[in-house]
């Protein structure tokens, strides 16, 4: 493994779950492994659970994690080749990138798209002028258009309900849902990509999008999934419900149009599962993506999938250090 990117970068879906689930049961079993390297934490965006279960993971390899919250106390950093700095940016990634490539041993990275041009955030602009000038590998922590650790985290917590239930699934796939949900203001569309294309790399399972007319996500990242309008027949059979907001990608960050409140997930629209565990990355808006009946209930996953965000980042670094060391 290069760089951690994306699914792409995975040698396989299967052999990075299996050990993301030899790191959980044997946590400090590579200590030796990041004994003197250290990893820089860049944040050009708000987090709590990738922040924290990273630094652990790191922590757990004996690396050093260094935190730095650049949007929060860094200088304002531009992005544009050829930009003449005449207004708020400060520095430019090209100065320093190579600076961070000489302070660290692995670059992880996050940065929300800006939702205001569908070009720029779906070339990964920021993303990728780190790797381009930071000179090691960088992982991300969410980028304009995928969230793959967390992804890894949601698939590692999906294989750990088949594994514990293996009379359900001994004789057909697991049938995932991904619900579209309403929100309060457009969100980006990477956790939703990412889990897309996640779910149909791992090819294990029959794979379902449901989503409002309009809200499509790009062609690049659902080829392989089943697109349905009508949540309540996606919804049929389910067996695990992922409920996320992205806004529009044909209508470039726009919200969907209409009233969309009955798109969020309530008891009433698991009657129909199979007794489907319901999933979401979290943070949550209660009440309007999902409701508190069914987040507070026994069929919500959203705390294991938040505890094996530590074993996802602890894989992905392992091998990163493995590669790099
Ligand atoms: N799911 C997730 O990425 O959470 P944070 O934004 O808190 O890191």
């Amino acid at each position: 493994m290069q760089h951690f990117l994306s699914v792409k970068d995975a040698d396989s879906v299967e052999s990075l779950l299996a050990q993301a689930q030899y790191c959980k049961k044997n946590p400090f079993a590579d200590q030796a492994l990041g004994k003197g390297k250290r990893l820089g934490c860049l944040f050009l965006n708000p987090s709590m659970r990738t922040r924290l279960s990273t630094q652990i993971a790191a922590q757990q390899l004996g690396m050093e994690a260094i935190v730095f919250n650049v949007s929060a106390e860094g200088w304002s950093m531009e992005f544009e080749e050829g930009a003449i700095m005449n207004g708020t940016t400060v520095e430019h990634v090209k100065d320093a990138a190579p600076i961070l490539g000489q302070y660290f041993d692995i670059l992880a990275v996050r940065t929300f798209p800006g939702l205001q041009d569908r070009a720029t955030d779906y070339a990964e602009k920021i993303l990728n002028q780190f790797v381009k000038y930071a000179g090691i590998p960088v992982m991300s922590l969410e980028s304009a258009t995928r969230h793959p650790l967390q992804s890894l985290a949601d698939l590692l917590t999906i294989q750990e309900e088949i594994i514990s239930h293996p009379a359900n699934f001994s004789t057909r796939k697991p049938r995932i849902v991904l619900s579209w949900a309403p929100h309060i203001k457009p969100l980006p569309q990477c956790v939703a990509n990412s889990f897309a294309e996640w779910v149909t790399h791992w090819g294990q399972a029959e794979f379902i999008i449901t989503h409002p007319p309009g809200m499509e996500l790009d062609q690049t990242f659902t080829k392989g999934a089943q697109i349905m309008h009508d949540q309540q027949s996606a919804l049929a059979g389910a067996d695990f419900v992922y409920v996320k907001n992205w806004s529009g990608v044909q209508q470039y960050g726009k919200m969907a149009e209409g009233n969309t409140h009955s798109w969020m997930l309530t008891p009433e629209h698991l009657a129909n599962t199979n007794q489907a565990k319901v999933m979401h990355c979290l943070p949550v808006r209660r009440n309007i993506e999902l409701s508190d009946q069914v987040l507070d209930s026994t069929v919500s996953l959203v705390n294991k999938q938040a505890g094996n965000r530590v074993w996802a980042a602890q894989a992905v670094l392992k091998n990163l250090l493995q590669q790099h060391g």
